[in-house]
């Protein structure tokens, strides 16, 4: 089945199309791993909207990658409560573990790293997402052991 198709499928349990549109990205992310450009243009075809209007809902979410990403995925809550417990040094951990900066992707394509403003965990910070499963709190002590288990995975 297409991804239009699928589209199709999911639309037509809203009843405006348009409102479809979170799965849908979720769907063609699914698909390519992250949203170039072609997943715009089918997912717009399938709601009746413009690629350009697809492109800036997900660019106003942080769970919508804009550009290719790793196997896997390490996002750090840089934001106020977690700052103030420490995020910064456990994103420091995350970088010296890794051997790249927020925003990259190790060399063998394995493990990207990005910072997120806010998980709504503000009270266990600093709280970090891997793979879209929350640890929390997370030490600089604890990274070595996470990025161990991510490879292993
Ligand atoms: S500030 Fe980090 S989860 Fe809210």
């Amino acid at each position: 089945m297409s991804l239009v198709t699928e589209i199709q499928e999911i639309a037509a349990q809203y009843p405006q199309s348009r409102s479809a549109i979170m799965p849908a990205l979720h769907l063609a992310q699914k698909k390519y791993g992250w949203l170039p450009r072609e997943a715009f243009e089918e997912v717009g075809e399938a709601l009746g909207l413009t690629p350009a209007y697809c492109m800036s809902v997900a660019s106003f979410y942080d769970m919508y990658h804009l550009e290719p990403v790793g196997t896997h995925i390490v996002e750090v809550c840089t934001n106020i409560s977690c700052a103030l417990v420490g995020a910064q040094a456990t994103l420091e951990a995350f970088e010296r573990e890794l051997g790249i900066r927020p925003g990259e992707t190790t060399a063998d394509g394995e493990v990207t790293l990005r910072t997120v403003e806010c998980y709504g965990g503000c009270g266990w910070g600093p709280v970090v997402a891997v793979d879209q499963r929350y640890h929390e709190p997370v030490k600089p002590e604890d990274v070595p052991r996470l990025v161990q288990d991510l490879r292993n995975a």
